[in-house]
Formats: structure tokens, C-alpha cells, sequence
């Protein structure tokens, strides 16, 4: 069975499919025409994943979160809301919070001192009696953006008109709600410095045409083949992977492969018990899970089979990619450079279940039963490094992504070369070309089109 593709409207009759198909051409990746036109059209218009709420839990806490050439300060205000605004002060323009993150009982301008209230409003002035046209707090509190948060993390929109998080979410929230991603704790924070566009980092994750070539050990724990992908409205796209199976493409081996037997051996799987039988591990390990999670504190009733043991990948437009299991979620976002349509930043947060490993009997839902289950207590430091890093193996975001991350430097190169025109993609890239298909909606007036939908369904 190839890879499969399904349209699904959202509930209210949102149409999945975008107005008119995208051409993928390389100024599309390496313009800064092209990069100022998705300023305008789409990053400030959009709902953006801006960080964790686990980074803004008490009053006080902030962090920032930077996109393009702008940049927005989040805090959790003494009444308990989220706030957000951007981070520019009000008396000359200066970008007043240079670290990603801490605690403040104000917001404080470092170079004459203005200070604002978590919420933005401005609160003392030095010197105030010597601005003699006054200070007019209604014009002079830091400029505020939409927030909002859903599964844990913070979202912005610049665009003060757009419609709620939850109606751009749509039906994703109910797929995701079983995995409590709000209950996971944060056990990795990296970012590494792309020498590509943030598109192309987006087009890697969202086909598995290349797996076969440059992950081919997928091929002993994952059926990448055969794939489902579904496309929704706003360019959301869903892929879902059967896991703990070996691609059917090269026949099912009589020993079960070893990374197989990595997996399954956590879970007190006997890798011996399957030899002749590697197509019966993913249903052993769907009923197994739900055995090991009731002696380990870990209720896996609210899952389907599927989700038990398959990986399913959530592609959030504009730029979020959540890699999602009952044990463990990847959130993946590539945000584009302040300046260079040739580079962008990639960052990946893991999350993990808090529950113990029974290291006596070498049971464990994450994997290694001797590692440290995941702490609350403790966040990890934010690790940033370059491409170069991941090549010289200095720093690593899984043998998986390393290698993706090896390809995008020539895939960003190659589409510089007068010898490249533009793309020309498979049935199997279908997320691709959804993703770029919304994205070209945005550009051509993609949130007028939904108020006219909505102003025409009001009549
Ligand atoms: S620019 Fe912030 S106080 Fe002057
Ligand atoms: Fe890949």
C-alpha cells in the first residue's frame, strides 16, 4: 500500500484545500523579496508558537521569544495571565530584554531607566516632570500582541484582528488532548544555526521520500512507506507512521533488527520470543505498553492502539513540527533569520512523561531503565551551536535529525545555482506542497479571505 492523502475540512466547513496550487520556485527559498512578503503577509498575521509555559509558570517569569527582525517579551503577570508585548521601548525604541529568560518584578529599560509593569504598562519614568508634554500611559505602555496558550506552550499573533488560537487550531486540539503535552516536563532545549532557509527546513520534515536514502535505519523500526497524511485547513498537516514494524519494502526479516530489539527490551520484550515473527512486535508492544504503564504510574487507557505505538507527526503552519508518542514530544521550529533568507534558526524542545524506571527489572517507558526519569525540578540549559557543530559530532539532535541536518546546507546551496528552477515534487511530498500552497494564501490576502467567509456566512 503506497502513502495515502486526505483532505479534511474543519468542522463549520473551513475548506482544507488552499485556492490555488504553489510553485515552488527557488526564489521562493533565497529572495529577500520573497522573505519581506511573508513578513508581511504572513508572520505577522499568524499564530506563533512563541515558547513554553513551563518558562513562564509564577509571576514574574518572562522569556523572549525572537522572530524575524522582531522580538516579543512573555511574563506571567501577578494576577496569573499571560502577557505579551513587544519588546521595544517606548522612550526612544531600545530592545529592553536581551536574555531569553528570568524572573522581574518589572520590566526595566536598561538605558534610561523607564520601567513598565509585567503587563506592559508603563510604570515610572525618571525625571518625569521634565517632559513637559507629558506621559500619557494609554500611549507610552509597551505595545501589546495576542497570547494565548494551548498543550503547554505560548502562542503569539501580532495581528490584533486575527481570530482565536482555538479556531486556527482547529480539530488538533482534540487529536493531541489524550498525550497531556501541559503534563510533560522539558528534558532538552537546543538550537541549532541553519545555513538554510526556514522553508527548507519545514519541506525536509514534511515527506518521507528521502528516508529510505539518507535515515535508512528507519527501515528496521519504522514503515515510512506507507505513510497517511492529512491536510487541513490554515496548511496544518498530519502524517501518521506505524512504529515497531520494519519497512515491508525490503521483506521482514527473520531476526529482529537491533534497534528493534533497543526498543522493545525496555519494555521486558524478549527480542528472542520474535525471531520469525518481527510483524508480531507492534501489536505485542501496543498491550505490553498499557502492562508496563500500569506498574510504572502511567495510565495509557485514554490512547488509541495506534497512538500506543506508532509516531505521529503534527505540522502546524506556519512553522511547528511536534513529533508526538504518549512518552515523548518533539517540538521542532525553524524561525527565519532577522536579515538572510539563507539561514534560519532551528529549535527543538523534548519533552518527556515524569515516571519512574524499575531499573531492577529493567522496565522503562523511555527507553534506557537506568536513565534518570525526567525531573521537574530541574530545566535544562539552552544548548546552541552551528551546523558545523553537528557535522564535526560536537553536538547532536538524534542520529535522525543530524543527518537532515548534514542535506540542508546543499539543498539551500543548490537552489542558488542558475541550473535550478524550481521544484517538482511526488504524490508522497503532498505536506509539502499543502504547506506552501497555504502559505501562498497567506501572501495573497489569506486572512481577508477569512473574514470575507465569515462576513458572507454572517449574512
Ligand atoms: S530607550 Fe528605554 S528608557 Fe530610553
Ligand atoms: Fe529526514
Amino acid at each position: 500500500m503506497p502513502q495515502t492523502n486526505t483532505f479534511i475540512d474543519f468542522a463549520g466547513g473551513l475548506p482544507a484545500k488552499a485556492a490555488r496550487q504553489a510553485t515552488l520556485d527557488a526564489a521562493r527559498y533565497t529572495s529577500r523579496d520573497f522573505m519581506q512578503r511573508e513578513w508581511d503577509g504572513m508572520w505577522t498575521r499568524n499564530w506563533l508558537l512563541a515558547g513554553l509555559e513551563c518558562d513562564v509558570r509564577e509571576p514574574g517569569d518572562y522569556f523572549v521569544f525572537d522572530i524575524g527582525r522582531e522580538s516579543i517579551i512573555v511574563t506571567r503577570t501577578d494576577e496569573g495571565a499571560l502577557s505579551a508585548v513587544y519588546n521595544a521601548c517606548q522612550h526612544r525604541g531600545n530592545r529592553i530584554l536581551t536574555n531569553e529568560r528570568g524572573s522581574v518584578t518589572a520590566i526595566a529599560c536598561p538605558y534610561h531607566g523607564w520601567t513598565y509593569e509585567l503587563d506592559g504598562a508603563l510604570k515610572t519614568v525618571p525625571d518625569a516632570e521634565r517632559f513637559s508634554q507629558g506621559l500619557p500611559c494609554e500611549s507610552l505602555s509597551l505595545k501589546p500582541v495576542q497570547v494565548d496558550h494551548w498543550a503547554g506552550m505560548v502562542w503569539i499573533n501580532m495581528d490584533m484582528e486575527a481570530g482565536p488560537l482555538s479556531e486556527f487550531l482547529g480539530v488538533v486540539q482534540d487529536l493531541v488532548a489524550p498525550y497531556r503535552c501541559e503534563d510533560m516536563t522539558l528534558v532538552g532545549d537546543q538550537t541549532v544555526c541553519l545555513d538554510a532557509n526556514w522553508k527548507t527546513c519545514i519541506d525536509n520534515f514534511n515527506e518521507q521520500y528521502h528516508v529510505d536514502f539518507i535515515h535508512p535505519q528507519h527501515a528496521s523500526f519504522v514503515d515510512c512507506c506507507n505513510a497517511s497524511n492529512e491536510l487541513w485547513p490554515y496548511g496544518h498537516r498530519r502524517v501518521l507512521v506505524e512504529g515497531y514494524v520494519t519497512n515491508p519494502r525490503y521483506g521482514v526479516p527473520d531476526e529482529v533488527p537491533p534497534i528493534l530489539q533497543a526498543a522493545i527490551r525496555p519494555l521486558g520484550l524478549d527480542p528472542a520470543d520474535f525471531k520469525g515473527r518481527v510483524s508480531d512486535i507492534r501489536k505485542a508492544v501496543q498491550q505490553r505498553k498499557r502492562d508496563v504503564g500500569a506498574a510504572l504510574g502511567f495510565d495509557y487507557s485514554g490512547f488509541t492502539d495506534e497512538q500506543v505505538s506508532d509516531v505521529l507527526q503534527y505540522d502546524l503552519f506556519p512553522n511547528v513540527i511536534m513529533t508526538i508518542k504518549p512518552e515523548e514530544l518533539w517540538v521542532m521550529r525553524p524561525r527565519p533569520h532577522p536579515t538572510d533568507p539563507d539561514k534560519c534558526f532551528f529549535d527543538k524542545w523534548t519533552l518527556r512523561i515524569s515516571v519512574s524506571a524499575d531499573a531492577a527489572r529493567g522496565l522503562s517507558l523511555v527507553g534506557d531503565p537506568m536513565a534518570p526519569p525526567a525531573n521537574a525540578g530541574d530545566r535544562p540549559a539552552h544548548e546552541v551551536f552551528t551546523q558545523e557543530d553537528v557535522i564535526a559530532g560536537n553536538n547532536s539532535m538524534t542520529i535522525t535529525i543530524d543527518q537532515d541536518i548534514h542535506l540542508l546546507r546543499d539543498m539551500q546551496a543548490g537552489m542558488h545555482s542558475r541550473g535550478f528552477s524550481r521544484a517538482w515534487l511526488n504524490e508522497d511530498e503532498s505536506r509539502v506542497q499543502h504547506f506552501h500552497d497555504w502559505l501562498d494564501m497567506w501572501l495573497d490576502g489569506g486572512p481577508m479571505w477569512r473574514r470575507a467567509a465569515d462576513a458572507q456566512a454572517a449574512e
